[in-house]
């Protein structure tokens, strides 16, 4: 590392402190202390000595002092760092930036200088973010502009992401071993689909996953683990998990105090009058015991193909139309968007009409928090 440093065209730019005594002149503070994991959550302790610092040698100079935490942090917990350094220091101008670090400890050189992206977001409007992205310069990668609250979830993501993709290949290989399969060799072949597996596919925020293979094949890998004798946490959680959002969706749609919601989409997917595992069928019939009446369009759906549980209902109305739908309706479900319909449905949501997105396919507004998936 010094050699590499004394080499490095940035030598004499870089300043490097490993306790106090802060360098007064410097244009960015990069704050990358240790947040190790406490009883209760991540300590913040350094990062909270740090600030401290920087506000008081904010308040003994009168200039603004810019700061960037590269440090994995929990944002609501330095927010309130912040709130009690701004009491203490009313005088004092710190400017921070959430700034942070996607390297791999063992490989960090390589890795900083070819990161996945660059990302800064302000704790404090948008001040400082373009001065902290200048300071990487000379590294390529894309720059992402955010909150600080952003780029915090950001880095927690990506680490969650990576810790469960070891935790199901170990759940995977444990069934692989158990039944006389090598296990590498099947991930050998797994990680080669980056049209499905190790790609963007599946990986957006939405409604719960539904249809007619991915519950039944997860259950039955489910099943299979169980017969080793393992618990399948991972697999299983997959399951509690998206029943969690079916659930939790028709709690918030309850919660609002609508009663009359038309339900836009109940088949699993567009084109198709599938309706085996549909989320959208399952959300439709919790509704429904919970005493809402539902006013049904599905374009892909014939009334011969509901379950005689809904079909029988008084409380369930199937629309031929969108407009029905939404005719005497309190509130909507969007679930597939109905053509044509994007705009106008945007603008019910910008009203104030109670617009459930579960797919997120409409544009947020700030009251969205309650009416969109969890
Ligand atoms: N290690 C990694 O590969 C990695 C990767 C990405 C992000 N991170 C995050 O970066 C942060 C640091 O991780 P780490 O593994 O380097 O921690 P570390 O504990 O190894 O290093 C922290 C450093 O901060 C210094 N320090 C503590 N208090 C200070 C102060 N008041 N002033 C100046 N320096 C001070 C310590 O002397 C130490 O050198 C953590 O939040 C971690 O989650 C680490």
């Amino acid at each position: 590392m010094a050699a590499r440093l004394a080499s490095a065209p940035v030598r004499k730019q870089l300043t490097f402190v490993h306790q106090g005594g802060l360098p007064e002149d410097a244009d960015v503070h990069f704050i990358c202390v240790g947040t190790p994991w406490a009883s209760a959550g991540l300590d913040h302790g350094p990062v909270a000595a740090v600030l401290s610092d920087l506000f008081a040698m904010a308040a003994r100079r009168g200039r603004p002092v810019l700061a960037a935490i590269r440090s994995t942090v929990d944002v609501l917990a330095v927010e309130s760092i912040l709130e009690n350094l701004k009491r203490q220091y009313p005088a004092a101008r710190v400017v921070l930036v959430q700034n942070p670090e996607f390297l791999r400890e063992a490989s960090a050189i390589q890795d900083f200088l070819n990161p996945p992206f660059i990302i800064a977001g302000s704790y404090t409007g948008e001040e400082g973010v373009d001065r902290v992205l200048e300071a990487f310069q000379p590294i390529p990668g894309s720059r992402f502009r955010t909150t600080a609250r952003g780029a915090a979830m950001l880095k927690l993501a990506c680490n969650a992401f990576h810790a469960t993709k070891v935790a199901f290949a170990n759940e995977v290989a444990h069934a692989c071993d158990w039944a006389g399969i090598p296990a590498e060799e099947v991930f050998d072949m797994f990680i080669q689909d980056h049209s499905l597996n190790c790609s963007e596919k599946y990986l957006r925020p939405g409604f719960a996953f539904g249809g007619s293979c991915l519950p039944k094949d997860l259950r039955a890998l489910i099943g299979l683990l169980e017969r080793t004798g393992t618990g399948a946490l991972l697999l299983r959680g997959v399951l509690a998990s998206n029943d969690g959002v079916i659930e939790q969706m028709c709690g918030r749609i309850v919660a609002a105090g609508v009663s009359r919601p038309a339900l836009l989409g109940l088949t699993f997917k567009t084109g198709t009058a599938d309706l085996r595992d549909s989320p959208y069928l399952r959300l439709a019939q919790q509704l429904v015991d919970q005493g809402l009446s539902l006013r049904i369009f599905d374009p892909d759906l014939g009334r011969e193909t509901l379950p005689r549980t809904l079909a029988d209902s008084p409380r369930v109305h199937l629309c031929v139309s969108p407009q029905e739908a939404l005719a005497g309706a309190d509130s909507i479900i969007l679930a597939k968007l109905p053509a044509g319909l994007q705009e106008e449905l945007q603008q019910r949501r910008e009203q104030g009409h109670p617009v459930f997105d579960l797919e997120r396919r409409l544009v947020p507004v700030p009251s969205d928090r309650s009416t969109t998936a969890a």
